[in-house]
């Protein structure tokens, strides 16, 4: 039976991946730092409390369920936070977290569970951001953490290509019904055109899990017809 971990798997996009993987049979570990809100309940779908910026936790988590299941098929690297303004008005705190959340635990992560991923033939896939290669100001820390992350998929892909490994790199434009943006001063618009769902990124992963043996995506940009965004109203 195929085994998954999916990270930031509580709510947004974590969460629609976790339910299209749950739907066609593969059981997923998902790692969050709770579940309060979370509506999915599943026998296949089990919720690991894990903060990924602890590595000591992240590698205990991950080797538990090595040693519990003896296999892993696909590794989602998704759990990521974005903290934007002028760079100088960014906190050290913020900063050091976001490189902690969107750079450092995929790395780890990647590297604790590859030889396993090696032995079933498995898939990483990095949940980055057109942040990662889009230009733009309010986001250096946030872009260059996606950043890091587009590159070391590629990286990653040539190294592990000829030992059967896939690698693929999914860049979101700006997605709606997540959680993402609850501390920034933007959001995505009422305009359907203007956003993408978290479902429509997990479409995007099941499409990387259905090619045929010898076929990898391995770059996937999913984003809205048109670019709006719209100032976030304060909340009472
Ligand atoms: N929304 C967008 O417009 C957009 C666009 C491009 C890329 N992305 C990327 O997509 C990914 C998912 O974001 P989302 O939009 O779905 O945001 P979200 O709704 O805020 O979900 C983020 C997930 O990551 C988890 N997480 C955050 N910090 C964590 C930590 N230290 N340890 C464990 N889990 C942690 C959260 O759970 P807990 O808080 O419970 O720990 C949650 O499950 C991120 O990597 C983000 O950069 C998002």
């Amino acid at each position: 039976m195929a085994i998954a971990i999916v990270t930031g798997a509580s709510r947004g996009i974590g969460l629609a991946i976790v339910k299209r993987l749950t739907a066609v049979g593969i059981t997923t570990y998902g790692f969050a730092r709770q579940f309060d809100t979370c509506d999915l309940e599943s026998d296949l779908f089990h919720k690991v409390i894990c903060d990924v910026t602890d590595i000591g936790e992240l590698c205990v988590a991950a080797n538990q369920i090595i040693r519990k299941e003896k296999r892993i098929d696909l590794l989602v690297n998704n759990a990521g936070i974005g903290v934007f303004g002028p760079h100088d008005t960014l906190e050290v705190s913020q900063i050091d977290k976001m490189v902690r959340t969107n750079v450092t635990a995929p790395f780890i992560l990647s590297s604790q569970l590859l030889f396993w991923l090696r032995k079933s033939s498995g898939t990483i896939v990095n949940i980055a951001s057109t942040s990662g290669f889009k230009v733009q100001p309010q986001g250096a820390a946030y872009s260059a953490t996606k950043a890091a992350l587009l590159h070391f998929g590629e990286c990653l892909f040539e190294e592990a290509r000829k030992q059967g490994v896939r690698v693929t790199t999914i860049c979101p434009d700006i997605t709606a019904d997540t959680g993402f943006y609850e501390q920034a001063s933007f959001e995505p618009t009422e305009n359907e055109d203007t956003y993408i769902l978290p479902g429509c990124v997990a479409d995007a992963v099941m499409n990387v899990l259905h090619q045929r043996p010898g076929t990898v995506i391995s770059q996937i940009v999913v984003q809205p017809q048109r670019f709006q965004i719209t100032k976030r109203q304060p909340s009472s």
